[in-house]
């Protein structure tokens, strides 16, 4: 018998499809020395009573208490960690006007370390706190700034995804914040992403530095050219905006003459490592060149009903074969939570849907079958996430990472309402899903070790 790091005993909730919500009851959990889930095991498997025999009682075991399960560690897919410091205010604005009037302006301060460290430490911990054990995050203009965020999710254990945001466009940027030129934005990106990939070797769960245009409107044809180049250079992962809103969707089909996901793929940023934020406005033909490329959609319900009054075909857009995770978009959505974007994700998706009035005809109202079930809202924000970063997370399955909430559901200040001993395990999933409270998540690890 293996002799493994720490070994997990309780029920887990995991999705193993967009429909579909494995419950493992029970079970015993073994994590190596690399923090991978090595081996599940059931109590119906002849080593169950002996691997409980040999480790119950010692340190590394970890038995669940009465009301407390597993669930897998939430993946965001789009953060701004420096709009942290104004997520709840100047939400109704247009995107634009909010970006030049509120975000630029904030963003700007990131020349400031003790102002970075500060909202950067906050936001990190607030993310654990909320069971999300990776992050795909936009910093800022700031290389110094970006990358002590990078150092703060490896030295607070959160798996992260970290880029330095590019603005190089001098006519579309204000002077008080872009990049000083294309050169400069490129050439910082560059020592960027070998400083992460260094960091990188210093961490057990991972940092990642991401290649990240604003978005098109932000930067110069030259610099999504060299960007693209760097990507490939370095095979890091690539972030960036997709048709989120109207004017911007209409102001990349001006200066290019095609929709944002064809200019992308032309600057070479679209791939089984990109994942761009929003794709609000996607046509099928931009729908299949990201199922071509692998290329994945960040869905931010919270942020694309404030932002963009829009709501994306997931289910459509599943059935096309793209990748899907979720993101918060702070600070265009308020809440550090993916637990409200799923549940966001769930109500715009039902209002997308067809009316119940069957005198009414389909094409009046609504777009059939859109809505998504709870499970699906699940599989987003958390094995929709691991497949869109192409990363082993977001399962508790063997071979993935050992990244995991634990969820007390009687906790004394949020007790969840669950009366009856024999309830389902799966009406215990949904309550959990829809009533749970960061109060609730117990601890958090990740890639094996705790990190709250
Ligand atoms: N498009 C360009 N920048 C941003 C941003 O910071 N937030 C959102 N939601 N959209 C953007
Ligand atoms: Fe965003």
């Amino acid at each position: 018998m293996s002799n493994y790091t720490h070994i997990f005993h309780g029920t887990a909730f995991s999705s193993r499809a967009p429909k579909e919500v494995m419950i493992l009851e029970n079970h015993l959990f073994c994590v190596n020395t690399e923090g991978l889930i090595e081996k599940i095991i059931s109590p119906a498997d002849t080593d169950y009573q002996e691997l409980l025999e040999k480790y119950q009682g010692k340190d590394n075991f970890h038995r669940l208490e009465d009301g407390q399960y597993f669930l897998p560690g939430f993946i965001d897919l789009h953060v701004h960690a420096p709009q942290w410091a104004q997520s709840g205010t100047a939400l109704d604005l247009p995107l634009n006007e909010w970006l030049n009037t509120y975000t630029f302006p904030l963003e700007a301060k990131y020349s400031n370390l003790d102002f970075a460290k500060e909202v950067y430490e906050d936001l990190v911990n607030t993310l654990l706190a909320n069971g999300t054990t990776t992050a795909l995050y936009f910093a800022t203009i700031h290389k110094e700034a970006s990358l002590m965020l990078a150092e703060i999710c490896a030295k607070k254990g959160q798996r992260a995804l970290v880029g330095k945001v590019v603005m190089d466009d001098k006519e579309q940027n204000p002077d008080y914040y872009r990049d000083a030129d294309t050169e400069t934005a490129l050439a910082d990106t560059e020592a960027f992403i070998k400083d992460v990939q260094e960091l990188a070797k210093a961490t057990k769960q991972g940092v990642y530095p991401v290649v990240t245009p604003r978005f098109i409107p932000s930067c110069t044809d030259e610099a999504l050219k060299g960007l693209g180049e760097l990507a490939a250079k370095y095979d890091t992962h690539i972030q960036s905006h997709c048709s989120e809103s109207d004017w911007e969707h209409n102001y990349v089909k001006e200066r290019f003459g095609k929709n944002d996901a064809f200019a992308l793929h032309d600057f070479k940023l679209l791939g089984k490592k990109s994942v761009m934020a929003h794709c609000n406005f996607l046509d099928d033909n931009d729908v299949n060149l990201f199922a071509e490329t692998g290329t994945a959609i960040g869905h931010c319900p919270l942020s694309n009903a404030y932002f963009a009054n829009a709501v994306i075909p997931i289910s459509h857009f599943h059935s096309k074969g793209v990748d899907i995770g979720l993101g918060t978009d702070i600070s265009a959505g308020a809440t550090p939570s993916l637990y409200d974007n799923a549940k966001q994700a769930i109500v715009s998706s039902r209002m997308l849907e067809d009316g119940v009035d069957p005198a009414l005809p389909q094409e009046e109202r609504g777009v059939p079958k859109s809505r998504i079930s709870l499970n699906e809202a699940f599989y987003l924000a958390t094995a929709g996430g691991g497949e869109s970063l192409n990363l082993p997370i977001g399962r508790i399955e063997e071979n993935y990472a050992c990244d995991v909430q634990i969820i007390d559901t009687k906790v004394a200040s949020a007790k969840l309402p669950i009366f009856n001993v024999e309830e389902a395990l799966y009406d215990i999933f949904q309550r959990i899903m829809y009533l749970v409270k960061p109060e609730n998540i117990r601890a958090v690890w990740v890639q094996g070790e705790r990190v709250r």
